[in-house]
């Protein structure tokens, strides 16, 4: 399928399918067990539908925002995701220069295959900012390690714990065929390696994680990083509302993309829910809300944007544009741009700020 032909993200997704090694196809598409969150995921935003306003002047549209004080073009970015060389031989060097070029921020993943000093190298001008992503080692000076290096390297601007992955989540598709990939993570050192249980690239990889990982570790962090702190993977209100009372900057609501706890809530549940029960999260503005998982379109982007979130992360669509290279991934952002700014102009308005929960109302099924 040519570039060009590709007019939506879902596109991208057929067209990954048959670019990509059956091997790599299944880690990255694939869901935990029955795929019920995976699908949930998607369809939990057609329960969202918007109050938009008209005769309002949208000639010009801006879709700037800032993220933790960085300056970013678009509310989107690229969410983490290990392994992106199985994509492309640059893997995640090439989101650096893309993202770059079209002014979003890049989260690197701990399992990023690439190095990180290479990423940060490949980099489009040289004060593009990046967070990261952490996965905590079981080896906490390898951790401790890694944060110095980030600290060090100047261009990462905050740390975003996973807490989803105290386990690695039953992925079926991704243990079937044996994982004879030469793919290995540049920052976490993970392996891609096959056991008695099956060939899965993201058990595998994830073997380091410590699952002894808990909130009086929010200390140790403090410790040893003076950058932000964000947690990815918050799945309920309650947990919101600790991360928030800890003093984290940030909450990023996502279950992995529906490849952790099959059954765990799409991100947009507890969105809605903070907003019922602790609109303060969202209007204190001491603590920015993330959120990914399913979001396609720009009409998904700009439903969580109404609903306080700051923004919104996209892990597949990324993979699978990365098949087609830089151009590739230029051409997602390109997309998403152009809807985001449709979907605004349609809405009536012209700046991110001036979205809010009066522009949604509840669905169809009455349940948002
Ligand atoms: C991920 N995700 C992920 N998350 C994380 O914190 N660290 C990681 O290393 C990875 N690796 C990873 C690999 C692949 C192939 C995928 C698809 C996902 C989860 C990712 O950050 C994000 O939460 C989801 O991908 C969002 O859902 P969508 O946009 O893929 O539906």
């Amino acid at each position: 399928i040519p570039l060009q032909q590709i007019i939506g993200l879902p596109d991208f997704e057929p067209a990954a399918e048959r670019r990509l090694s059956n091997k790599a196809w299944s880690y990255y598409s694939a869901g935990a067990t029955d795929g019920l969150t995976l699908a949930l995921n998607k369809s939990a935003y057609n329960a969202i539908l918007f109050r938009p306003r008209v005769m309002v002047n949208v000639d010009e549209v801006d879709t700037g925002t800032t993220f933790l004080g960085n300056a970013a073009d678009l509310p989107i970015f690229i969410a983490p995701a290990g392994m992106a060389k199985l994509s492309h031989p640059e893997g995640e060097a090439l989101f650096a220069k893309a993202a770059g070029k079209e002014g979003i921020i890049q989260f690197i993943s701990t399992n990023a295959s690439a190095k990180l000093d290479d990423i940060i190298e490949a980099r489009a001008f040289p004060e593009q900012a990046f967070f990261m992503q952490l996965y905590v080692d079981r080896k906490r000076e390898k951790s401790e390690a890694l944060l110095r290096k980030i600290e060090r390297l100047g261009r990462l601007k905050a740390v975003f714990v996973t807490v989803d992955a105290a386990a690695p989540g039953k992925r079926e598709a991704d243990e079937r065929g044996r994982a004879e990939l030469e793919v290995s993570s540049g920052i976490s050192g993970g392996k891609i390696q096959s056991d008695a249980k099956g060939g899965g690239i993201g058990r595998s990889v994830g073997g380091f994680i410590d699952p002894k990982l808990n909130w009086n570790d929010i200390d140790w962090l403090r410790k040893h990083t003076a950058l932000p702190i964000g947690l990815k993977g918050i799945q309920t209100v309650e947990d919101a509302k600790r991360a928030y009372d800890m003093g984290c900057e940030a909450i990023y609501l996502s279950n992995h993309g529906g490849r952790a706890l099959d059954g765990s809530p799409p991100a947009l549940y507890t969105l809605l829910e903070i907003n019922k029960f602790y609109p303060e999260i969202i209007s204190s503005g001491k603590c920015e809300i993330y959120i990914d998982g399913g979001i396609r379109r720009g009409t998904d982007v700009v439903k969580a944007l109404c609903l306080g979130a700051r923004g919104v992360g996209l892990g597949r669509p990324f993979m699978y544009s990365l098949t087609y290279g830089e151009e590739g991934v230029r051409h997602a952002i390109d997309i998403i741009r152009d809807e985001v700014q449709t979907t605004m102009r349609l809405l009536g308005v012209t700046r991110l700020s001036q979205l809010g929960p009066h522009l949604r109302t509840r669905g169809a099924k009455g349940k948002a």
